[in-house]
């Protein structure tokens, strides 16, 4: 293929608008970035989709695009499953046939949460919802359809300064509340969406990823856990003026549609290994979208 465009779908979303944001800093010099957003390609719009790709012609498809409201799909699924399985695996098929890359966001939600280390991507899947269902329906899509020429990056609690996110409720309600409760018996990773960006910028120009990866920000921690440093570091950057009491709590105690896995660390070696990824860690990534949030 001799195409050097890129066409990221989802441009409106936090990983899409970043990676729009993260390009106009660094763009690989070989390559055009195209972030489409719903309006200018719908994924599951069937024809119309694949008329699009086939008129672009990209070398590397990032597919940031998804069904994200993981509660509202309990009741929704058809919904999910057609954005989130049906779609990508018309994406997947125009990849195939047309000698293109297709790089595919997923979740820690394919997991039941039941292992107590850290998942490996070969880790056997057992989705608790229908969320993470769709997803690892798009991801099988992927594999039957696209193996060759495809990376699937599982990632997990993803924020950024843009959108709705954990990081940005949290600011909100301690900027509103006299005290909170968070739940601190689910163990995970948050991920900036700056971080997964740049791992995918890094991806891009080896050529030869293929299979399942894992990117998180690297810590093992609960949401209260989470809260706790989001307070810390927002008083620091002036965004919140004072400190509120927040309160560990069960799962039990914040009852959603959707069951979530209690454990969903993600094994990052086999990234690691095989790209130059993003060095700051957890806590570092959120200072960087702290400050941004600052700032604003
Ligand atoms: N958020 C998390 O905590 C999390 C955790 C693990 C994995 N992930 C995965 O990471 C990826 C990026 O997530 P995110 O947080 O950036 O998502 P997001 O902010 O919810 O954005 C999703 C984007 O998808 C777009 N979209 C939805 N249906 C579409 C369709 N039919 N055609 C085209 N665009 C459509 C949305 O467009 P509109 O703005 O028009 O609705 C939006 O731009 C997703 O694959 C998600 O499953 C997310």
């Amino acid at each position: 293929m001799t195409s050097s465009l890129i066409v990221a779908t989802g441009a409106t979303g936090q990983l899409g608008q970043t990676l729009s944001r993260l390009w106009a800093e660094s763009p690989l010099p070989q390559y055009q970035l195209e972030a489409l957003d719903r309006s200018e390609l719908d994924i599951s719009q069937a024809d119309r989709a694949i008329a699009v790709l086939s008129e672009l012609k990209p070398a590397v498809i990032i597919n940031a695009a998804a069904y994200t409201q993981v509660d509202k799909a309990e009741s929704d699924s058809s919904a999910a499953h057609l954005v989130n399985a049906e779609a990508v695996g018309r994406i997947a098929a125009w990849s195939a046939q047309n000698n293109a890359k297709l790089i595919h966001i997923s979740t820690d939600f394919v997991f039941d949460g039941s292992s107590t280390t850290p998942y490996r991507p070969d880790h056997q899947t057992n989705p608790l919802g229908a969320y993470g269902a769709s997803k690892l329906a798009g991801e099988h899509e992927i594999q039957t359809q696209a193996k060759q020429c495809s990376a699937i990056i599982r990632t997990s609690w993803l924020y950024s300064e843009y959108g709705n996110n954990f990081v940005k409720t949290m600011l909100r309600l301690m900027g509103e509340r006299e005290q909170l409760s968070v739940v601190n018996d689910q163990i995970g990773s948050p991920t900036s969406t700056h971080g997964l960006a740049a791992l995918i910028f890094a991806m891009i120009p080896k050529d030869n990823y293929q299979g399942v990866y894992h990117w998180t920000d690297g810590a093992s921690i609960s949401w209260y856990e989470f809260a706790q440093e989001i307070q810390d570091q927002a008083i620091q950057a002036g965004l919140l003026s004072k400190a509120i009491p927040i309160s560990p709590i069960s799962t039990s105690e914040y009852p959603t549609a959707a069951q979530r896995p209690a454990y969903s660390v993600l094994d990052r070696s086999r990234a690691k290994a095989e790209f130059e990824c993003p060095v700051e860690d957890w806590k570092g990534q959120l200072n960087l979208v702290i400050k941004e949030l600052a700032s604003k």
